[in-house]
């Protein structure tokens, strides 16, 4: 397994004046959540994702080699075909932090074109799928470097990179299932990247439907960064920690099992626990919206009725993510349809699945 120093490049063997490449990822989901972090963008507690399909940045990386060797960074940032000033102070701090492990960066200007799938400003976090699909931009750009580099390396600085831009962004460069952070009964399981969840995975759990309902395409209050610093002497941080790693080792059972139930169970008490955290820190913040509840409510309801095995996730916002098998889609399409979109601003819902990761285009 990979350390941090092994990231940290030797002399490269081949040069590249010009070039293009051009990545896609996916956002994820988790499932676990990754809520607290210490320096350096280690996870206090290990999380595990379903990996999108639909939702996901394109991004294009221009490069060309400067004539001289530069102290600063260069680089333009295209947001869908323009400009986009804004954004540029986030990649900038994203380029210092990688510096070490890619020396080349001061080299090249940069031209970063980038685009999403799903609508700005819905809600859905998109650092996730940017700062996956820079990353694997950057190291399609070392591979030419040190055309050696075998892909078990790429993939896993990859990952380790996206991290770096944000924490489950490392979670969006492998498909499927993906864990970040070190659990005992997870073999390669490490805080420093995300892997492929590695044990066997029940058929019930194939394609996976997650169903994205917009509630509140609003900017958040409080970022996902100040978030995770408030479970620093949070009252309850150290026990919900050791509960991430609980609610871990049941999904590894429940993913062999194939066992909704308490695939449900674990699921939807993450999500409430990562608001509970939320609640519960100093300043205290609520992210979810009244309509939040009435979906989750409904949920709840079509679940007793029915017997049908949905169940919610949230992330850090008021917007609601349904998961469910996919032999129940047609009917959980319908119930979505008819009584959940009420509670959607202007009706949005962005229909996804399990994906498998980054793509190269
Ligand atoms: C609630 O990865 O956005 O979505 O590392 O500060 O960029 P930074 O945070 P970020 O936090 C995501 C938190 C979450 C849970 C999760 O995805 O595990």
């Amino acid at each position: 397994m990979f350390t941090t120093t092994d990231f940290i490049p030797k002399k490269y063997t081949s040069t590249i004046e010009n070039g293009n490449f051009e990545w896609s990822a996916p956002s994820n989901i988790a499932l676990v959540k990754y809520w607290g972090k210490k320096d350096n963008q280690i996870p206090a507690n290990p999380s595990v994702s379903f990996t999108l399909n639909n939702c996901k940045t394109i991004t294009k990386l221009g490069f060309e080699k400067r004539t001289s060797s530069e102290t600063n960074f260069s680089f333009d940032l295209l947001f869908e075909g323009k400009p986009k000033e804004d954004f540029k102070p986030k990649i900038q701090k994203f380029l210092e932090r990688i510096e070490v492990y890619l020396p080349f960066l001061k080299d090249y200007h940069f031209t970063i074109d980038t685009q999403n799938t799903f609508p700005h400003s819905s809600g859905i976090a998109s650092s996730a799928s940017g700062m996956a699909a820079l990353a694997m931009n950057f190291m399609s750009l070392e591979k030419v470097l040190n055309p050696e580099m075998t892909d078990e390396y790429f993939y896993q600085k990859a990952s380790f990179l996206a991290r770096l831009g944000s924490g489950s962004a490392c979670r969006s460069v492998k498909g499927n299932v993906v864990v970040w952070g070190s659990q005992a009964n997870i073999a390669g399981s490490s805080d420093l990247f995300g892997v492929e969840f590695p044990y066997t995975i029940h058929e019930n759990f194939k394609n996976y439907q997650d169903t994205i309902l917009l509630v509140d395409k609003g900017e958040k209050q409080v970022s996902s960064t100040v978030g995770h610093d408030l479970m620093h002497n949070h009252p309850y941080a150290e026990r919900r920690f050791a509960q991430a790693h609980e609610n871990l080792d049941q999904l590894i059972t429940i993913f062999e099992s194939g066992n909704l139930d308490e695939f449900i169970k674990v699921v939807e008490s993450e999500a409430l626990t990562l608001h509970a955290m939320m609640m519960t820190s100093m300043p205290y913040f609520i992210l979810m919206k009244p309509n939040t509840l009435q979906i989750i409510n409904a949920i709840w309801k079509f679940r007793n009725e029915t017997q049908i095995p949905v169940c919610f996730t949230l992330d850090a916002g008021a917007n609601v993510h349904v998961l469910y098998p996919e032999n129940v889609s047609e009917k959980v399409l319908q119930f979505i349809q008819s009584e959940l979109v009420v509670f959607c601003q202007n009706g949005q819902y962005i229909c996804d699945h399990i994906g498998d990761g980054a793509m190269e285009r």
